[in-house]
């Protein structure tokens, strides 16, 4: 099964992928987690896109589709996870394509939903884990033990994203409605849009995602 993961910043994408690939044997395609990597690793396209992700833009089609037509490669025995893209109506169609190119479908979008008053409140307070990435909150979700990861027992290895301010937050939000919300139409049209309240627990909406895949 392959599904896309398409809400807000903050919506809780990454949260759900990780469960999905935990309880689920899915893999997660986070253009996201790629872009960070392509910096860390000082590569030129990692350099040409930091300044556009840290002011909360959108990067250039072309790098993102490239991005994905390599994973697709892969195998795929559990079935992708795409979080984060496709995020423009470009990216969508080149999707359909990549996957028909390897005899392979969509089955489902899940859109989650949340307000923009929990979105700032999600961003503000999120940090990761810099050795796995699982996602933390100052209040929501901190680890069992202070400063140590939950998922690969790291100490003191947590970050904070650069974007994760309120200034790129409104510009990110504004990427989302004008450039991604044109794909909850684009979805609902080709019969694969599964709406989920993402407002609530964790564990409530993990139990929504799976029950709207009939997991
Ligand atoms: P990306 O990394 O994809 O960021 P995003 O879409 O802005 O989404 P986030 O990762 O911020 O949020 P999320 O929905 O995953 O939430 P999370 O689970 O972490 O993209 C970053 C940048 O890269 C973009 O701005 C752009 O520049 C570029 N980019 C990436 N893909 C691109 C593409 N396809 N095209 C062009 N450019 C692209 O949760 C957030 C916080 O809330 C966490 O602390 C978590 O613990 C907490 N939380 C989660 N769920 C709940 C809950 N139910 N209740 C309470 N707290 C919760």
């Amino acid at each position: 099964m392959n599904i896309i993961l398409l809400g807000p910043p903050g919506a809780g994408k990454g949260t759900q992928a990780q469960r999905l690939v935990v309880e689920q044997g899915m893999t997660q395609l986070s253009t996201g987690d790629m872009l960070r990597a392509a910096r860390t690793s000082g590569t030129e396209m990692g350099k040409q896109v930091a300044a556009v992700m840290d002011r909360g833009d959108l990067v250039t089609d072309e790098i993102v589709i490239g991005l994905i037509a390599e994973q697709l490669d892969h195998d795929n025995s559990g079935g992708f996870i795409f979080d984060g893209f496709p995020r423009t109506l470009k990216q969508a169609d080149a999707l359909a394509e990549l996957l028909e190119a390897k005899g392979q479908s969509l089955d489902s979008v899940i859109e989650m939903s949340v307000d923009d008053d929990a979105l700032v409140a999600r961003i503000t307070g999120r940090y990761t884990c810099g050795n796995c990435g699982a996602v933390y909150h100052d209040t929501t979700k901190k680890p069992a033990v202070e400063n140590t990861c939950d998922e690969c027992d790291s100490k003191d290895k947590f970050k904070r994203r650069a974007d994760d301010n309120e200034e790129s937050l409104r510009t990110r939000l504004m990427a989302y409605y004008k450039d991604t919300s044109p794909l909850i139409g684009y979805y609902y049209a080709k019969k694969k849009l599964k709406r989920v309240d993402g407002l609530g627990e964790i564990e409530d909406v993990a139990g929504a995602i799976k029950m709207a895949l009939n997991l």
